[in-house]
């Protein structure tokens, strides 16, 4: 089986973080299915970093693997906390200084935690278009997960737990598709043509 890079970031700047705990059990749920290792990438870690660079052109060390590993991964998970009624700004910034063109048809989940119900779907309307913007393949099933369904940095939810099911379920999905040798047919002429 080739190896698939699957990767999730998590765009809180705090530590213990409850998107972490999210991104991570997401991370977990798509490798128990897919036998791929995951890496989680922490913007309470790495944020100092990348907020150095201004521009991909001065992005230092450090800040450029971070950047590698969400270019070259094959399934990304990408969760935020809501702030001010959008995902992080630290968030952002990363997405500003990638390249863009590394992102085309890449599957994506999106998570968001937030401390108020009514902001879920900050997922849909601000998450989901940045995605777009560049023409990464969002799976359908998002999850927004609030305060009340974390029990000391656990998800103490079940509706979260099925909704992470789910969403694992879809990424798996893509990776199966991904990994998927082309078919003789894909490559080759069709035989009326040869004939
Ligand atoms: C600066 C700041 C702004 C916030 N703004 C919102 C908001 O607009 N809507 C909301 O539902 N929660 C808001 N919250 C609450 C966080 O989204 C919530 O506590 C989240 O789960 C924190 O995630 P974390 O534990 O991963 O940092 C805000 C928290 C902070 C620190």
């Amino acid at each position: 089986m080739t190896a698939l890079s699957i990767v999730g970031i998590s765009g809180s700047l705090t530590n213990p973080s409850r998107t972490t705990v999210l991104v991570d059990a997401i991370l977990k749920a798509v490798a128990e299915r897919s036998g791929h290792k995951t890496k989680l990438l922490k913007l309470s870690d790495s944020a100092p970093a990348l907020f150095a660079a201004t521009s991909p052109a001065d992005v230092g060390k450090d800040a450029r693997q971070f950047l590698d590993l969400i270019e070259g991964a094959d399934l990304l998970v990408v969760g935020t906390p809501v702030y001010r009624a959008s995902y992080t700004g630290a968030l952002k910034h990363v997405f500003d200084l990638v390249d863009h063109r590394r992102f085309g048809s890449k599957p994506v989940a999106l998570a968001a935690t937030g401390g108020s119900p009514l902001h879920g779907l900050v997922i849909e309307h601000q998450l989901r278009p940045l995605f777009g913007f560049l023409n990464a393949l969002t799976l359908p099933t998002a999850v927004y997960a609030t305060e009340g369904d974390f029990s000391n940095y656990a998800i103490g939810s079940s509706a979260i737990h099925e909704r992470i099911e789910r969403v694992a379920n879809e990424a798996l999905i893509q990776l199966t598709r991904h990994s998927r040798p082309a078919s003789p047919d894909a490559v080759s002429p069709p035989k009326a043509v040869v004939a």
